[in-house]
């Protein structure tokens, strides 16, 4: 499969992949959770830190991953590494506050000092040890990272194929969109009771768009939505947008989304009463008029310029852009458990601007609260919580997603049930096809 064989959501072109479904048993099983570990989580780049965590020497990030936690560092010279997160005197997690900026990391044991290069500079009463201190061993031990699309990426396989060959065509499908120029403006992390991969099939269909999330008709064409599948088990749906579903009628006024994006340009909503067909062509037009002062926007198609696009970098990264915005959703395995994972979201924008002047995005995040920004390095706080703070609306993060949150708890309980056998997939889901193909492809070879 490749982008020349795109699927129509409503069949206009007919998917000429093969549909394959699977047993359910990846889901809760931990024998199959050991054996992903082995081939995917130890094997894949994973798109860790955006690249403006870690400008200035000093700055570090902590990325945990199942039984893993990761060190990610900008030195004295301003290079990037990665380490393993882990003390080299008694194996002590090293570093657990999320994100800062230290000249060195002292273990919280006792005291083993290592710089941000990851090598040990102190440790206390050093004659003591009887067989010396060969610091050359006892540095923090590597980690591949590279960069590429705005972010540093880290891959546990020391021997792994290059960044670029892993990431094959996604750089050229995304990289005119310079993510590394983005402002994170929101930092989110839940923790669901399902497994990862349910997460992530979620994300590579939109066969449940109309029924769970009907507010996407309201300014986004999910019928006319084309799914593409890559090598390397990569995804991407194109989704036009500033305009209302094509199953449905179009209504005689701008729907209240639609308004909102046309004053966000400022288009007057009223001159598109009986015109709401046109309100696509408006705004592609008032974009292309900010070239000048926003020269970016002059980096994107006609389409590009108002369609949602939603990437899927095998195996955890899911990315939904448009030109001023782009979030990450990023799925991470429970250390033990197959029933629970972790999402990150992290929301960025082009030009971060006050709240109050905010045009609305055109997605439908229009309640989306801005969490507190730390005082030193002005980043947004990691806001940390679990699914039912979402059920119970203590949390949120964006209607769209707290739909789909609301169902995946529900989905894994059913995993269980001895009356279900296993998926049984439509076209629509082809990209959830497409990335447990390249998943049984990688656990086969690794055990091979
Ligand atoms: S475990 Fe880190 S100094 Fe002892
Ligand atoms: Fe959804």
């Amino acid at each position: 499969m490749n982008a020349e064989q795109p699927l129509n959501q409503q069949g206009q072109k007919s998917y000429s992949g093969t549909i394959k479904n699977f047993s359910k048993e990846r889901y809760i099983s931990s024998d199959w959770s050991a054996r992903e570990w082995n081939a995917v989580w130890t094997k894949s780049w994973l798109a860790a830190v955006h690249v403006s965590d870690l400008r200035e020497p000093g700055d570090f990030v902590v990325f945990d991953l199942g039984p893993e936690s990761v060190l990610l560092t900008c030195n004295a010279q301003g290079n990037v590494q990665a380490f393993y997160n882990v003390c080299q005197h008694r194996g002590v997690r090293l570093v657990t506050d999320h994100t800062g900026n230290t000249e060195n990391f002292r273990c919280p044991y006792h005291s083993w000092r290592y710089d941000t290069d990851g090598d040990l500079i102190y440790a206390p009463h050093q004659d003591g040890f009887q067989e010396g201190l060969p610091t050359q061993t006892l540095c923090l031990p590597a980690v591949r990272c590279d960069k590429a699309l705005g972010f540093y990426w880290i891959n546990l396989d020391p021997n792994a194929e290059p960044l670029d060959a892993f990431l094959k065509e996604m750089v050229s499908i995304m990289g005119h969109y310079e993510f590394e120029n983005l402002t994170l403006v929101q930092d989110q992390t839940v923790s669901i009771n399902c497994n990862w991969k349910a997460v992530v099939d979620n994300f590579s269909e939109l066969y449940h768009v109309h029924y769970l999330h009907p507010q996407h008709r309201r300014f986004v064409d999910c019928t006319e939505s084309l799914s593409e599948c890559y090598e390397g088990g990569h995804t991407r749906v194109w989704v036009p947008g500033a305009k209302t579903d094509s199953l449905f009628s179009t209504p005689d006024k701008p729907t209240d989304l639609l308004t909102m994006q046309l004053q966000a340009f400022g288009l007057d909503a009223e001159q598109y009463e009986g015109k709401v067909d046109e309100i696509q062509a408006a705004i592609r037009m008032a974009k292309r008029a900010l070239e000048e002062k926003e020269p970016f926007y002059g980096n994107f198609s006609d389409e590009e310029l108002t369609d949602v696009i939603q990437t899927n970098v095998f195996p955890n990264a899911i990315l939904t852009y448009q030109p001023e915005m782009l979030w990450l959703l990023r799925l991470r395995p429970h250390a033990t458990d197959p029933n629970q994972c972790y999402l990150d979201k992290l929301s960025f924008e082009r030009s971060p601007r006050d709240a109050a002047d905010r045009p609305p995005e055109s997605t439908d995040d229009l309640q989306e609260k801005r969490t507190e920004h730390t005082g030193k390095t002005n980043r947004p706080e990691r806001n940390c919580f679990d699914y039912s703070d979402v059920i119970t609306g203590s949390a949120t993060m964006t209607d769209t997603i707290d739909q789909d949150l609301s169902l995946l708890a529900h989905a894994q309980k059913g995993m269980h049930s001895e009356g279900f056998q296993g998926p049984w997939l439509n076209e629509i889901e082809c990209r959830v096809s497409h990335f447990h193909e390249h998943l049984d492809t990688l656990i086969r070879h690794s055990e091979n």
